[in-house]
């Protein structure tokens, strides 16, 4: 099969992949297509390589995203990717030897984090279906996130409602609009998350 061949065949393989976890839950899966590679790759422009220090990724799903953060230059050992499909994180473990991919919920982090117990992330990227849950969820797994993070460091999220998921002025962080990409099916909105420098985390207030 010639390179263009097999890179459609790989593309629509993992459509297909998507579609039916789609099928089996549509509400968690949140959208019938993978995140475009554009997208992908701005949503992973946050993390900082050269520092060596560890990235977190929650709703990977078949991998576009996570692809992205490892182009980036993130090395495999020092990412973790937490997805709720036991079907993709089979696939994912195969496809990206070396990532610590966890099956689990992403709102239950002291558990599914609990191997990495006190250890500060850098950045996170976060493709979960926020709008699928209640508002307080929403803005308690954000604090919870920002927890990880020095100050200042983001959480970056995409959505496809032109307002933020988690609404401002509810919490310990700011909120600010990252980019809108048409080329992403539905256009996608990304918003921005940090916890300003003196704001004390949630968890020791
Ligand atoms: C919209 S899809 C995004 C998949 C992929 N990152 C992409 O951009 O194409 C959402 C993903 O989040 C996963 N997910 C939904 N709720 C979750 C949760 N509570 N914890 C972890 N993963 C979750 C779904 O199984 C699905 O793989």
């Amino acid at each position: 099969m010639g390179n263009v061949k097999k890179a459609l065949a790989a593309k629509f393989d993992e459509e297909l992949r998507f579609f039916r976890g789609w099928m089996d839950k549509p509400k968690a899966v949140g959208s019938i297509v993978p995140t475009s590679g554009v997208t992908a790759r701005r949503m992973a422009s946050i993390v900082r390589p050269e520092r060596d220090d560890m990235v977190l990724e929650l709703g990977p799903g078949t991998g576009v995203i996570t692809r992205a953060i490892l182009q980036q230059g993130i090395k495999p050992e020092n990412l973790v990717s937490v997805e709720y499909s036991e079907d993709f994180v089979d696939r994912l473990k195969r496809d990206m030897p070396g990532v610590h991919f966890i099956h689990g919920d992403a709102f239950d982090l002291d558990n599914v984090l609990a191997p990495w117990k006190d250890r500060q992330f850098d950045s996170i990227i976060s493709a979960i279906p926020m709008l699928n849950f209640p508002v307080p969820a929403r803005i308690s797994l954000l604090e919870s996130l920002l927890d990880l993070l020095p100050a200042g460091r983001p959480v970056v999220q995409i959505t496809y409602g032109a307002v933020s998921p988690v609404p401002a002025n509810r919490g310990t962080y700011n909120v600010d609009r990252f980019d809108f990409i048409v080329r992403n099916i539905p256009p996608a909105h990304l918003w921005l998350y940090t916890r300003p420098e003196g704001r004390t985390a949630r968890r020791t207030q």
